[in-house]
């Protein structure tokens, strides 16, 4: 049998927001120190910045990033990481049990962006910090000259503000382990009267509320539907925060996954619709998954009061990548309310990239987000897919292909994004485009392998990664085309 996919011209879900393509820096382990900075590596430009892992990240171009935290956000103070280097002090991370030299801050970081040609999304620390210490924090960033934390920022060498758009009010502030954690009506009215400070300093910014840490929390969704009621004029988006595991080491419902990631957006977006209702408001909020990934074998996360401990330096094989392939594929699907992502996190912690003083690894997962940031634009096309049903101990019956496809008009490409769940046969599969200008060719990239438990090493660092498997034609606006399994394939037309 062969499976089919149809993607028609006039059926579309919604313009893709770039923003759904973002990453994560967190100060914990070997994220900051180490992995982007490292004044002592002969590596590094005279910033102090790892040019490898610069170019690197450039291969992943995320749009956003968010910083500096992450649970480590919930006790810091952004004023140690800015000024004279000399001056800054050294602190316990209470959340790592870590030392935080506060050699790299927040202009350290701007720098950083501007590097990357990528946008900041800061955090406010809601835990042990003040509503006035989050609302200067935007005067630093944002104001002209004439004022204090303005005026701080230019006598610190930045003499032009930094309109940094995007801020989250606190992180996860539901979680017990969370310093300073707060309870729903707790949380909601400090993060609303934040919110009203932050934006009377600058009326242009977004914000994002903290939902649920986890859809596991006992709380969840009440957590979100309390504090949206609280604060839904306010913000902007509600985050959403995930981790996939293969604990159960049950790979064949770990690779359908996508049904959970999907499962989690319908309650939140149904949450978001429900209190919108009760508003009887025209202001509408999104979601931002902004800290996602696999993260479940390495739990290493006490620093023993070291500096740029090894924390979570989650090892990736196959299998993550095709999880990772197909939560980008539910980005896609669902963009019409979810418009921001972030992978948590981009080096050495729970990484893309992993880093040693001599060199980088590029970890499977690196290769799935590569190909959707570089392929998937403009428009997220409805993927009707009709391929075999594969049995699943999890989920019951799901279809072996887990699909989504994009349009962008002002370039004229587009793709197709498949993963086949299979891992012991490959599957014919036709893709049919209707109603587009006439197609000659397809460009076909691929990432597959036979092992979902095949890693990268630095010994073997090419195991799992992306293939240019060249040019196909299209015949009258088709293509056939066998899909090995455990693989995900992008068709770029
Ligand atoms: O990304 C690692 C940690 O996971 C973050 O600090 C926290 O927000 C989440 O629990």
């Amino acid at each position: 049998m062969t499976s089919t996919i149809l993607i028609d011209y006039d059926r579309s879900i919604g313009e893709i927001d770039p923003h759904i393509f973002g990453g994560f820096i967190e100060h914990m382990g070997r994220m900051v120190y180490e992995g982007i900075y490292d004044p002592e590596s002969p590596l590094s430009d005279e910033r102090g910045f790892r040019t490898d892992v610069l170019a690197a990240l450039k291969e992943l171009a995320p749009t956003v990033i968010r910083y500096p935290g992450g649970n480590m956000l919930s006790g810091y103070h952004w004023l140690d990481g800015v000024g004279a280097r000399e001056k800054r002090p050294r602190k316990r991370d209470l959340a790592w049990q870590s030392i935080e030299s506060n050699q790299f801050g927040l202009n350290e970081f701007m720098q950083y962006c501007q590097e990357l040609k990528t946008e900041p999304m800061l955090g406010v620390n809601l835990g042990t910090g003040t509503i006035e210490e989050a609302a200067a924090l935007v005067e630093y960033c944002n104001a002209d000259s004439g004022s204090y934390y303005a005026d701080l920022r230019q006598s610190h060498g930045i003499m032009e503000p930094y309109h940094v758009k995007k801020w989250c009010l606190g992180n996860e502030m539901d979680g017990p382990w969370q310093i300073g954690h707060l309870e729903a009506d707790e949380y909601g009215r400090k993060a609303r009267e934040a919110a009203k400070m932050m934006k009377w300093q600058d009326s242009s910014i977004q914000l994002i509320l903290c939902g649920s840490s986890n859809k596991t929390m006992p709380t969840f969704p009440e957590w979100d539907r309390q504090v949206l009621e609280t604060c839904w004029e306010h913000v902007d988006y509600l985050s959403m925060h995930h981790y996939a595991n293969n604990n159960a080491n049950d790979t064949t419902s770990y690779l359908a996954l996508a049904l959970e990631f999907e499962s989690f957006i319908d309650t939140l977006e149904g949450t978001l619709r429900y209190v919108r209702a009760k508003q009887r408001s025209n202001h509408q909020v999104f979601l931002s998954w902004d800290e996602w990934n696999v993260w479940y074998k390495n739990m290493e996360t006490q620093g023993t009061w070291c500096e740029a401990p090894h924390l979570i330096e989650e090892v990736y094989n196959l299998e993550d990548a095709l999880v990772v392939a197909q939560w980008m594929n539910v980005f896609l699907r669902r963009c019409n309310v979810l418009k921001m992502a972030c992978l948590a996190q981009l080096v050495n912690v729970i990484a893309p990239i992993l880093t040693t003083p001599e060199g980088l690894l590029r970890q499977t997962i690196f290769y799935p987000f590569q190909l959707f940031s570089q392929f998937a634009s403009g428009k997220s096309m409805e993927a009707l897919c009709k391929s075999p049903l594969i049995e699943t101990p999890e989920f019951g019956d799901v279809p072996l292909l887990d699909v989504s496809a994009s349009f962008d008009e002002t370039t004229r490409k587009g793709a197709v994004f498949i993963v086949n769940r299979s891992q012991n046969g490959s599957e014919s599969v036709n893709i049919k485009w209707q109603g587009f200008e006439p197609l000659k060719t397809a460009h076909v990239y691929q990432l597959a392998g036979d092992n979902p438990k095949l890693i990268n090493s630095f010994d073997h660092p090419h195991n799992v990664r992306t293939v240019d498997l060249g040019d196909m034609p299209v015949v009258d606006q088709n293509i056939n085309i066998e899909l090995p399994a455990l693989s995900c394939t992008v068709i770029a037309v």
